[in-house]
């Protein structure tokens, strides 16, 4: 596994950093490193952007290059955010990012080329750290995109709908047929691309995710109901009509899942209690 990422990946380490670095922007991620530490005021910085996730994440123009990317600092969410903020132990997450990103853009998955992974260590076996893929340009997350066109004429609202359930039944399902289970597979983690080609869709946000050489059907339905349920979370403007639509095309050409229809849409459709407390609770 280590051998695979090194191939693409430089390894440097320096001081109490650790970096794995795409080639070919080692000297320029080095030049940068320390602007790309914690708790830079980017707003500052020319040319930056900032998204907006858990936390604001900047969107930085790569020099000598028309691309930008997406700079993304891990935090803690829940409940004991405030108490342990970015500091995290064990297994270093950006790197696990790192590796499932690679492995899914060699499969075929459509996700953000990945620039850099990067963890700092904080004392004994604690570390803080970032990640870096390319931002895809001209994008906007699912939640957006479905909210813009909910003020579209109803006709022009279902043709746009309509657009975009084949192009992301596929991608969610070659990501599934690739072994890849989505560690947070949500309606703000789909990015579309509206291009010159059509509609494209790519996957972002891999933090708990999991490679594996086949996913269970257990685990695909698990992947859904998320991405259902998140839906239901952001009150998305989507119709039953439309996640049927979704299911089926999911669902077309694969016996496996097509034997297993019913059980699939029940447990996607089915209602989550403890979820929804936690939302009125926390949000
Ligand atoms: N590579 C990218 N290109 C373009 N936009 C991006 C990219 N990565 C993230 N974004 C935008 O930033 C938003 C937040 O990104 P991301 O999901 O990685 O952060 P997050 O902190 O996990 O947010 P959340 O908790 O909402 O999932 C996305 O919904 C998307 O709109
Ligand atoms: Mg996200």
């Amino acid at each position: 596994m280590e051998k695979k990422i090194l191939s693409q990946f430089d390894k440097v380490i320096r001081g109490g950093s650790t970096l794995l670095i795409r080639q070919g922007y080692r000297d320029y991620i080095l030049g940068q490193e320390m602007a790309f530490a914690t708790k830079i005021p980017y707003q500052f910085y020319p040319g930056v952007s900032l998204l907006k996730g858990r936390n604001v994440i900047p969107c930085v123009p790569i020099e000598g290059s028309r691309d930008r990317m997406v700079i993304k600092h891990y935090e803690h969410g829940g409940l004991f955010r405030k108490i342990t903020r970015d500091a995290f132990f064990g297994n270093p997450r950006p790197f696990r990012e790192l590796e499932i990103l690679d492995q899914a853009h060699q499969r075929g998955v459509p996700v953000p080329e990945v620039i850099f992974a990067r963890t700092e260590r904080i004392f004994g076996p604690f570390y803080r750290g970032e990640i870096s893929y390319k931002e895809i340009p001209d994008s906007t997350n699912l939640l957006e995109y479905l909210n813009r066109i909910s003020e579209m004429p109803v006709e022009e609202k279902i043709a746009q709908k309509k657009k975009i359930i084949g192009p992301l039944a596929e991608a969610i399902k070659k990501m599934h047929c690739s072994g890849i289970y989505h560690g947070d597979l949500n309606i703000r983690n789909i990015l579309l691309q509206n291009g010159i080609e059509g509609i494209r869709i790519y996957l972002i946000d891999f933090d708990y995710s999991k490679i594996k050489d086949k996913l269970a059907l257990r685990e695909r339905i698990k992947n859904l109901a998320r991405l259902n349920r998140s839906c239901e979370k952001w009150k998305a403007p989507i119709s039953s009509t439309d996640k049927l639509r979704f299911f089926l095309s999911y669902f077309r050409g694969d016996r496996l899942v097509e034997s297993n229809l019913r059980k699939y849409v029940r447990q996607c459709s089915r209602f989550h209690w403890g979820h929804r407390i936690y939302w009125k609770l926390f949000g």
